[in-house]
């Protein structure tokens, strides 16, 4: 029931134990005009500091304005407590430039290098009207109308300035991003999140997970990028699928989370470590191998992912899966090469297809009521 400090040094909604339910919504900017993109983001900045606290998403409320006048919020998360809630943007590639090269905004010389588009990877089954987008913003909430009603309230706010692109709900997250939580489950029925990046991991947040001076760009010091991926889960063919063959694809065991060779969740992974048929005990295109630091060259990432299911598709099979949400320094030198990796040869492909990318620069915290999301960048 909680409030979440909205102000701060980083953006809330990165580090904070990751809640129980998501709705992620990308934006177009329909407007060309800079001034009105600049008014946009003072607003939703407002806006968002207080419905995070636990407010109205205006100052007069839901109910107590003029009747001849729509309120200025839409009423739904009337009564309920903030829940948790945290708000977090991102900036897409295409605000900076437009993929025919328009620069509307006058920002393209503002682009961080870090902020490239993804590379197109092995197996990739992207659908365009669920990719990419100008502005996303992150809604994580413990109840479901908390975190719909800001959404909501900051397309409302938008209207005439940015369309909806698309929005995904999310419900039960796939990751803990704090020692204080419990592993939770994703839809394979595995834990997920045991070798998270957390947010009790204060040197390797440094190196791993917050943009730097020294990293070239100085408006997004203390900020993150993130990237999200749409992964849909052949359900039915899993559930198919062993015991046994189901752990040796993930490399873990499913009651305890433990490596395959190990006793318990948390234990250190032993690559080498033999299993009873003399092979490796985790085998070489298990997933958490392809995706250890250890395979690729130190590098870590924040997952903060959520299930989704959305309805069942034509063929009567469930529309589920895994909306991946991961934060990090650089993606050209943290997501990109360690899905190449898993592109290449994760056995788990056979049973996910990765139907959206998008990659955003989360520019850093909001420092007080003057401050907004974004300003340095202008
Ligand atoms: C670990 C599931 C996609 C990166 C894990 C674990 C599970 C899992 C069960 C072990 C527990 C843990 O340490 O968190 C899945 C599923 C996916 C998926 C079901 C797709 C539907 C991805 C993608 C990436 C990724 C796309 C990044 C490109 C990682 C990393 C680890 C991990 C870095 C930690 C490995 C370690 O250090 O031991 N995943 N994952 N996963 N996954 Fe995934």
């Amino acid at each position: 029931a909680d409030a979440i400090t909205f102000y701060g040094e980083h953006q809330a909604g990165i580090v904070t134990p990751a809640q129980d339910r998501l709705h992620f919504v990308a934006f177009d900017v329909i407007t060309k005009d800079r001034a009105d993109l600049i008014e946009l983001l003072q607003k939703w900045t407002a806006a968002a500091a207080r419905m995070t606290a636990g407010h109205d998403a205006g100052v007069i409320g839901a109910v107590s304005g003029i009747a001849e006048a729509p309120p200025d919020d839409t009423g739904e998360a009337l009564g309920l407590p903030p829940s948790g809630l945290t708000l977090t943007i991102g900036f897409g590639p295409s605000l900076f430039r437009t993929a025919d090269g328009v620069d509307r905004f006058g920002l393209a010389a503002r682009r961080p290098a870090a902020l490239d588009e993804l590379p197109a990877f092995r197996g990739d089954a992207l659908k365009p009207e669920i990719s990419g987008g100008d502005l996303c913003i992150q809604a994580c909430a413990n109840d479901p109308q908390v975190a719909v009603h800001a959404i909501r309230n900051l397309a409302r706010i938008g209207f005439g300035k940015v369309t909806m692109r698309y929005s995904q709900l999310g419900f039960g997250r796939t990751s803990s991003t704090s020692r204080a939580q419990a592993t939770p489950r994703n839809l394979m029925g595995f834990k997920d999140g045991t070798n998270n990046l957390k947010a009790e991991d204060g040197d390797l947040l440094t190196e791993h997970l917050w943009a730097a001076p020294a990293d070239g760009t100085q408006w997004m010091a203390g900020g993150s990028y993130l990237v999200t991926r749409k992964i849909r889960m052949v359900i039915e063919t899993w559930d198919r699928t062993s015991l046994g063959e189901q752990e040796a694809i993930i490399g873990r065991n499913k009651g305890e989370g433990a490596p395959l060779g190990h006793a318990k969740e948390f234990d250190q992974i032993d690559f080498a470590r033999k299993g009873a048929d003399g092979g490796p005990a985790i085998a070489m295109d298990a997933h958490v191998r392809l995706a250890h630091p250890e395979q690729n060259g130190g590098v870590r990432l924040l997952r903060r992912g959520y299930n989704f299911v959305d309805g069942s598709d034509a063929l009567g099979r469930l529309d589920a899966g895994l909306f991946f949400i991961a934060y990090q320094r650089d993606p050209r030198k943290q997501f990109v090469p360690v899905q190449r990796g898993l592109a290449k040869s994760d056995t788990l492909n056979e049973y996910i297809r990765h139907e959206s990318s998008a990659v955003w620069a989360c520019p850093p915290g909001v420092t007080g009521p003057q401050d907004f999301w974004g300003r340095a960048l202008f």
